[in-house]
């Protein structure tokens, strides 16, 4: 029995459709089961309620060999780190109740810097408190998700340009999360391995904003340009989106260790997905739906 959390999330639901469609034995924790797909229901006890909440973990880890756990983002808390270990320490304490031999959670690359990393501190804080639960542990270490670039579908389609905080001319460390889900289930499959690894996903190549416009410019067939933020407008735009003062301030921390080389250089490059080929399957019909044919309303 494999236990997956946040089914209905991006990266969730991908790592759950990922093992149906492999046939695994899976168990979904999900606080509104209505939303998770009924192919997917079919073929999976489903949980209802939380992974912070002790009750649900200790129903949901019964019988468990494998536990997929991501911490669902949360733009309102008061404190970024304790959001985070809300969910591990309890999922810690289960795992080691139920004797869960192996957990693959979702941190941030980047673990080992020494100096203040905001969001990225926070999940590295989630880390360390998972790998103390008795299971072997893999710590899955994405970067930016391309898939934050769909926040930007109006100002790409409408202006012609998205914008960042990043150097216009540095390599940016980016990832599909469907690269991270395909990892994420090949390990929750797998019943071979012990210990504890950080596993870095990362794309096969990291382009500079400058080159991702480029490319997006050539998938969508009309000039997008990069523009970079300052960390003051930057801060000023995740104010006004009713993000919480703890979570501005993890947001800018992490984009100031982000230009002061919080990513380490790509030791191994995976085969992955390319950002063109992210451009061309998910930013492509999201900038230009396509308009559903006619047929009996
Ligand atoms: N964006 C980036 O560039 C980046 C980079 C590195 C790491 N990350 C990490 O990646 C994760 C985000 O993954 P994602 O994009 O797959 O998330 P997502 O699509 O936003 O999904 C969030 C999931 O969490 C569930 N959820 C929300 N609140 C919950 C609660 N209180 N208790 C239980 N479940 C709850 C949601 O389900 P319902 O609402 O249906 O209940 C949903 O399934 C975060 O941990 C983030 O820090 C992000």
């Amino acid at each position: 029995m494999i236990v997956i959390t946040t089914p209905t999330g991006t990266i969730g639901a991908a790592v759950a459709e990922s093992l149906r469609t492999a046939g695994a034995s899976l168990r979904l924790v999900a606080r509104d089961p209505s939303r998770l797909p009924a192919t997917l229901c079919e073929h999976a006890d489903v949980v209802t309620g939380s992974h912070a909440d002790p009750a649900v973990l200790d129903t949901a880890l019964t019988g468990a060999k494998a536990l997929f756990v991501l911490v669902p983002p949360n733009f309102t808390t008061s404190d970024v780190t304790e959001h985070y270990l809300s969910f591990a320490r309890p999922v810690a304490e289960a795992v080691r109740a139920h004797g869960v031999p192996r957990v693959v959670a979702v941190s941030s690359l980047g673990r080992g810097f020494t100096g203040p990393a905001g969001m990225l501190s926070a999940a590295w804080a989630m880390d360390e408190v998972l790998e103390s639960s008795g299971a072997a542990y893999r710590s899955l270490q994405p970067a930016f998700f391309t898939e934050n670039l769909l926040h930007q579908v109006e100002p790409i389609r409408d202006q012609g340009i998205f914008a960042l905080t990043a150097d216009p001319d540095a390599p940016l460390v980016a990832v599909a999360t469907a690269d991270i889900a395909r990892t994420a289930a090949g390990l929750l499959a797998d019943p071979t391995w012990n210990g504890k690894e950080d596993v870095p996903v990362r794309a096969p190549v990291d382009h500079t904003p400058r080159e991702m416009a480029q490319i997006i410019s050539e998938t969508l067939g009309q000039p997008v340009a990069y523009h970079q933020v300052t960390l003051t407008d930057y801060r000023t735009r995740y104010e006004s989106s009713g993000a919480s003062p703890a979570v501005v301030d993890a947001m800018v921390e992490m984009a100031e260790a982000q230009a002061a080389g919080v990513y380490p250089p790509a030791s191994v490059r995976g085969d992955g997905t390319t950002f063109r080929e992210w451009c061309e399957s998910v930013l492509k019909p999201a900038v230009r739906p396509t308009p559903r044919t006619g047929g009996d309303a």
